[in-house]
């Protein structure tokens, strides 16, 4: 079983009760998870595996409660050489080129940081369900034994 730490970024707490939920399913699968809604990058060295659940903003922006975070990473560079993560972006595909772009941010962040991705960024578009925590939770049913 994995020690997850849960990243959240979220303006109106759709990417906030998704990653609830995949909080309380994976506590039940028996990992160990601790959820970060003010997430600060002294997390990277409290967990071996990393979920990040996060919606876009302005033009494929980073919800405000990131911004400091991603910063942080990008300056200061804290490598998780393979720590596994996933990456769960929330989205509306009629925003067009900047669909999903703060998601797609953070990927390319937990790559460049050399972490292991266990899967392509996972897309779940505002246009196609009203309940992305039942995409999340089937999402996570087939791969959190991978984390
Ligand atoms: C002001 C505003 C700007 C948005 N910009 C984007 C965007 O650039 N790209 C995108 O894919 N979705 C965008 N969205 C859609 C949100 O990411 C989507 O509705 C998401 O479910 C919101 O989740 P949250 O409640 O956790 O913030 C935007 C939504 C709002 C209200």
């Amino acid at each position: 079983m994995a020690n997850i730490g849960i990243i959240v970024g979220s303006v109106y707490g759709n990417a906030q009760n998704a990653a609830e939920e995949a909080q309380t399913f994976l506590a039940n699968q028996g990992h160990e998870v601790e959820l970060h809604t003010d997430a600060d990058i002294s997390l990277f060295n409290d967990h071996d595996s990393f979920l990040v659940v996060t919606s876009t903003t302005g033009v494929g922006d980073v919800p405000p409660n990131l911004e400091l975070f991603y910063a942080d990473a990008k300056d200061t560079f804290p490598l998780i050489t393979g720590k596994k993560f996933a990456v769960i972006a929330l989205g509306d595909s009629s925003y067009g080129d900047s669909y999903c772009g703060a998601g797609k941010q953070m990927f390319e962040l937990m790559n460049e940081l050399q972490g292991e991705a266990i899967t392509d960024l996972v897309e779940i578009d505002a246009m196609e369900t009203f309940e992305p925590e039942a995409d999340v939770l089937a999402w996570l049913e087939e791969h959190h034994n991978s984390f």
